[in-house]
Order: structure tokens, then C-alpha cells, then sequence
């Protein structure tokens, strides 16, 4: 069933057009992130949500009802709305206990029993972990305890929504991966819709159901976070989630089985698109690294390319290759050792499968920016190889 609906929302802070008409849904009990880079808007619509700001276009509706429509002026103050919200800095109060913050949204509201109210507390400090943390002040809680304060916090007035913006970027890297999971597991137990805010594109693809990957105020592209990452639409999307090769080329024709035929630096290599394609029309491949097998006896088999082995970096359960195919960098994960040494040549053998015709870069226009890109990606590629191929 679906709970909230964002329906063309737009916001504008003087000139700049922070938010650009975007549209969403989220489900009774689902878990969707709004994914993108800094300044894309994440934050401001999160904040029309919750109604710290009065969008300039578009509604938001709870359960069927408006809680701000700029088409009628109506405007419902946040804490009318009943949304949960957990932010990056935990803003937890320092001179009161654990049980003292999480009890103070209580007490503000007021005309809550002494014993409802103890027993709400404990019931969201279960919740969250925290039992046996009561009378502690948070300077003597870790920063992911301090983030549990927060979360039981948010949820003691026993919100319809949660709203999340960016809550585990503070925390170390061992202790936010962890968190991801019990964040999920808490709101599913809740059972009610939660907005997740990140940059980060691995905490967004394990956590939600649904993935909202915004550019510029407006939404690139959703889904499935595994149909976002196998099948980007834009070099933007398959560059922002994941790590991704991009060769240019122009469409030769069909290659049967309904793959297509795409004449690049790299040769004429089998690729699949979404849509037909047009012969002689321009288009930009996306190939993830883990998706180029290295070998050192030519494959038989399409989309064979001769490539030279220019670095190899260990990183435990996969090894990251920078080969170049000529002047084309090219960058390859894989699990099994290659011996060859830096200089050797290679063979790199590309799934047609997961050789992808990007939909969103077809135009002249988009080619020809692509080609200054390429050429900057391949300058760059080699004197910092985490730069150039994103
Ligand atoms: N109060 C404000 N006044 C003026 N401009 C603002 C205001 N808040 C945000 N903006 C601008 O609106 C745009 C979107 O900002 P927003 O905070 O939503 O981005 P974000 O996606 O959350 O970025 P980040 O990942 O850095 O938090 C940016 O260009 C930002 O500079
Ligand atoms: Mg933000």
C-alpha cells in the first residue's frame, strides 16, 4: 500500500532551483534512499517532507492526505506531521541521560502519563539496543550509541514516516556498516515508510528496496538497486553507482540474439542495449571492471581485445587491474590472479551480456561531450587511476 507520495515537488532557494519537480512513492513498510552527489537536493526534499521548508510546487501526501500542497497554500507545521527524523549530527541533548533525551519529545508534547511515558522509553530503547544505557549522559556513549539515541528519539512519539539524512556518516567504517543492517531491521519491524538520504552508493544499495539516484534537483534514474546497477540508463548513473568503463563508438547494425554490433577504439564489439538502435547513430558503452574476464591465451569467442598490463593493486578478495587497450584505459576487477607483470600483454574478454548501450547518451551532442570526457578520463586515468575511471 502506498504511504507517501511525493508528487512534483519543487523548491527553489532564490535562483537556484534546489528541487526540480520530482515524484516518488514509497510503500507502508519500504525503505527507498535518495541517492546523489553533494548539492543534487537530497537534503531539501527530506526537509519538504518533514516540512522544515514550504515547497514552491507539488504536494506531499501522508496515507491519501495533503501535508503540503503549494497548489492550495496548504501548509502542515512539522510537528503535525508525525515524522521521525534521525540526522547526521546526532544532536542528542548533552546534559540529559539516554532515557531523558529519548523521554523529551514526550514531555514537550505533554499529557503524557509518568507511567505511559516509562514504559514508551523503554520500549524504544529496547528497540534500538540500549537497554541497560539508561542513566548514562551521551559523552559516555560511542558515537554509534549517541546514533541509537537519536533513532529511539525519533521513534517515542511513534512517528508514521522516518526520515533519514546522511545518519552513519559520522560513524567509523566497521561500526556504519553494521549499522546498516540493524537500521533496516528496526524499520521493518515498524513497519512503516522510511526516506533514507545518502551519498553513499553502497549504503544505499544495501539498505533500500528502492534506489532514487537525483542530479541537478531532479531524478536520474530509480529502481531495484540491482536493476540501477546492471542496467544504467546514463553515464551519470553508471559512474555514481558502482565504478564503470566507458568506450565510445558508433552502431554498425544487429548482431543477432538481439545484441548489437558497435564500432569503437576498441574494435567492433557485440554489446546489448534497451532499445534498437540505429545504424551510424553515436553511442557510449558502459562496462563494469567486473565484467572483463583477463586471460592470458587469446578466448575464442566476441569482444576479444589485446590489452597491456599497465598496474595491478591487491585489494584481498578481488584484484583491481589498469590495462590499456592502446591509447584506451581500460579498468578490470577480478578474483583470480593474472601472473603477468606490469608491461605484459593480456587478453580482456567483454560478457556482450554486460556490455551495455547507455539509453540516456545517445544524442551528437552527448557523444561529442563524451569524447571530450574520454579524453580527459584516458589523461587522467594513469597518473590517478582512481580519478580518471571514476
Ligand atoms: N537554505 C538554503 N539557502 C540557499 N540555498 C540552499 C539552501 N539549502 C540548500 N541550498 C542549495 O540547494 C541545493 C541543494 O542542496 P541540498 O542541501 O538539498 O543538497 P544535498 O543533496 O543534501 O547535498 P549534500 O550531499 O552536500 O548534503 C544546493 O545547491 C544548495 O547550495
Ligand atoms: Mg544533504
Amino acid at each position: 500500500m502506498t504511504s507517501l507520495i511525493v508528487d512534483r515537488l519543487t523548491k527553489r532557494y532564490g535562483s537556484v532551483l534546489a528541487v526540480d519537480g520530482i515524484s516518488f512513492s514509497v510503500e507502508r513498510d519500504e525503505f527507498i534512499s535518495l541517492l546523489g552527489p553533494s548539492g543534487c537536493g537530497k537534503t531539501t526534499t527530506l526537509r519538504c517532507i518533514a516540512g522544515f521548508e514550504r515547497p514552491d510546487g507539488g504536494a506531499i501526501l501522508l496515507n491519501g492526505e495533503p501535508v503540503a500542497d503549494a497548489a492550495t497554500g496548504f501548509f502542515r507545521p512539522p510537528n503535525k506531521r508525525h515524522f521521525g527524523m534521525v540526522f547526521q549530527s546526532y544532536a542528542v541533548w548533552p546534559h540529559m541521560t539516554v532515557k531523558e533525551n529519548v523521554a523529551y519529545p514526550l514531555k514537550v508534547q505533554g499529557g503524557v502519563p509518568r507511567a505511559e511515558m516509562e514504559a514508551r522509553v523503554a520500549d524504544k530503547l529496547r528497540i534500538v539496543g540500549l537497554v541497560g544505557y539508561e542513566e548514562r549522559f551521551p559523552t559516555q556513549l560511542s558515537g554509534g550509541q549517541q546514533q541509537r539515541v537519536a533513532l529511539a528519539r525519533a521513534l517515542v512519539m511513534e512517528p508514521r514516516a522516518l526520515l533519514f539524512d546522511e545518519p552513519l556518516s559520522n560513524l567509523d567504517a566497521k561500526l556504519r556498516e553494521r549499522m546498516r543492517f540493524e537500521l533496516i531491521e528496526i524499520q521493518s519491524k515498524l513497519g512503516i515508510p522510511a526516506v533514507y538520504v545518502t551519498h553513499d552508493q553502497a549504503e544505499a544499495m544495501v539498505m533500500s528496496r528502492t534506489v532514487i539516484v537525483m542530479e541537478k534537483g531532479r531524478i536520474s534514474q530509480s529502481g531495484r538497486p540491482e536493476e540501477v546497477y546492471a542496467r544504467p540508463k546514463s553515464r551519470f548513473v553508471a559512474d555514481f553507482i558502482g565504478l564503470s568503463n566507458f568506450v565510445e563508438g558508433t552502431v554498425a547494425g544487429p548482431a543477432g540474439d538481439g545484441n548489437w554490433l558497435v564500432r569503437t577504439p576498441l574494435g567492433e564489439l557485440v554489446c546489448c542495449s534497451d532499445e534498437p538502435l540505429a545504424p551510424g547513430r553515436a553511442a557510449v558503452l558502459a562496462i563494469r571492471p567486473e565484467c572483463i574476464r583477463l586471460q592470458i591465451e587469446r578466448p575464442s569467442g566476441p569482444n576479444v581485445v589485446p590489452v597491456t598490463l599497465k598496474q595491478r593493486y591487491f585489494l584481498g578478495p578481488y584484484s583491481e587491474y589498469f590495462v590499456a587497450a592502446g591509447e584506451i584505459p581500460l579498468r578490470v576487477q577480478a578474483s583470480d590472479p593474472v601472473e603477468v607483470a606490469p608491461g605484459g600483454t593480456l587478453f580482456a574478454a567483454i560478457d556482450p551480456e554486460r556490455c551495455r548501450v547507455l539509453a540516456g547518451e545517445a544524442s551528437p551532442e552527448a557523444a561529442q561531450e563524451m569524447a571530450v570526457r574520454a579524453t580527459h578520463a584516458a589523461d587522467l586515468a594513469f597518473r590517478t587511476p582512481s580519478v580518471g575511471l571514476a
